[in-house]
């Protein structure tokens, strides 16, 4: 039943879509997973913002962080998503958590593609991202103390997105069936 139901709105969604979509949201909130799921059933590429990074930088984040610092990488990053969101293919963008955060990668992402925030609860934050490791914001302190203090810093900032698809702790197939939904609701009717 749910399989029919996304078949008829991706269907719906395809012949209406114009621009690329890009997820934003914490770590662990299932912007890569999630993007992965959506860009196969859309049959779009899925770009990694942070994987483009590595791939320019010949560097691992957490080697960029250390070596070059963060203010290095918030730039990198800017560079890289307004190209991405530049190019007119259609694809789905997964970012960093901290893109959205910097005024001008937020305007690209809002101006040329459908941001969508994908909010989660704490628990469910800290449960995905395990250990933390691999993650540069979570060296000094643990994973639960930074995601707490990032909720309240950044759902303001994120809640700017076009949608917000309030997800669960759930599976990406499930928070996939809600990115569809919400996307079908908010693309005008014909
Ligand atoms: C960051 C999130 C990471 C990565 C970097 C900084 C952040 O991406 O860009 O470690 O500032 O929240 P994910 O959200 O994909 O883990």
């Amino acid at each position: 039943m749910v399989i029919l139901m996304n078949n008829i709105l991706i269907k719906k969604i395809k012949t209406k879509l114009d621009q690329s979509i890009t997820l934003v949201g914490l770590m662990g909130s299932g912007k890569s997973s999630v993007g992965r799921l959506l860009a196969n059933e859309l049959d779009w590429p899925f770009i990694d913002s942070d994987a483009e990074i590595v791939t320019q930088a010949g560097l691992s984040i957490p080697e960029i962080f250390e070596s070059k610092g963060e203010a290095y990488f918030r730039e990198l990053e800017r560079d890289i998503l307004k190209n991405l969101t530049a190019q007119d293919d259609l694809r789905v963008i997964g970012t960093g958590g901290g893109a959205f955060m910097n005024d001008k990668t937020r305007d690209y992402i809002k101006d040329k593609t459908i941001s969508v925030f994908l909010q989660a609860e704490l628990d469910t934050l800290i449960k995905r991202v395990g250990s933390g490791a691999g993650r540069p914001l979570f060296k000094d302190q643990s994973p639960t103390v930074v995601l707490a203090e990032l909720i309240d810093l950044r759902y303001p900032r994120y809640k700017e997105a076009r949608i917000l698809v309030d997800t669960k702790d759930e599976t990406p197939q499930e928070t996939l069936n809600r990115v569809l939904q919400a996307l079908y609701n908010d693309l005008p009717s014909v």
